[in-house]
């Protein structure tokens, strides 16, 4: 397995892969119809060439065989949004993280964590913080493991429905500060 970082030629690989594995996470889970809106609108070369372009965010690949078999986005853009926790100085979202089930429980979600983190603390952030769906067990179990706190509730809305999200957080060391 090889962890990158996505590049601009990346765009409509990313598009495909960050599409493909939303909706093999969430098919089932949330009604079709919301399912294929949301899909509509956050997906496609269009919105994740934007990503990718964004300054203020930064995304890991996750590659094996020669496919793209997983991402972590990562968005600087301000504190956490009406947590209780305290509030880092220089915080950053996790906003997505997503790997394909061929991957689910070999080490590879923990290898794409820890350089999410320490591609975050090396960029200067004191903080990580993400929203996980309450009902998504798997996910949740994870990032305890990888070391992420509770930090309050925030929702997430997918077409017209409107669903409850834990918020995470996790401290990072800073080589300087
Ligand atoms: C979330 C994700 C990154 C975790 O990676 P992973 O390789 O599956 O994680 P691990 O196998 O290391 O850990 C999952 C833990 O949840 C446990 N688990 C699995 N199914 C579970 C369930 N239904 N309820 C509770 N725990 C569950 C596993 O046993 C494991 O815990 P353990 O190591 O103590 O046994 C990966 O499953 C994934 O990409 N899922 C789809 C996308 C997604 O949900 N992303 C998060 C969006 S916020």
């Amino acid at each position: 397995m090889l962890i990158r970082h996505a590049l601009p030629a990346d765009a409509d690989a990313f598009a495909a892969l960050a599409e493909r594995l939303w909706r093999s996470t969430y098919t089932g889970l949330i009604p079709a119809p919301d399912l294929e809106a949301h899909l509509a609108e956050a997906f496609g070369p269009a919105p994740q060439g934007a990503e990718l372009a964004d300054d203020a965010r930064r995304t890991l690949l996750l590659e094996g065989g020669g496919e793209l078999l997983g991402y972590a986005l990562l968005h600087a853009h301000g504190p956490v949004p009406g947590s209780p926790a305290p509030t880092f100085a220089r915080p950053v979202e996790i906003e997505r993280f997503y790997l394909d089930p061929t991957t689910h429980g070999t080490g590879a979600a923990r290898e794409l964590m820890e350089a999410a983190l320490a591609e975050a603390a090396g960029a200067g952030h004191d903080g990580a913080w993400l929203q996980v769906w309450e009902q998504n067990a798997r996910a949740r179990r994870f990032y305890v493991k990888a070391g992420f706190t509770p930090a309050g509730t925030t929702t997430f809305a997918v077409g017209t429905r409107v669903y409850h999200d834990l918020l995470l957080v996790h401290g990072l060391e800073l080589p300087f500060d």
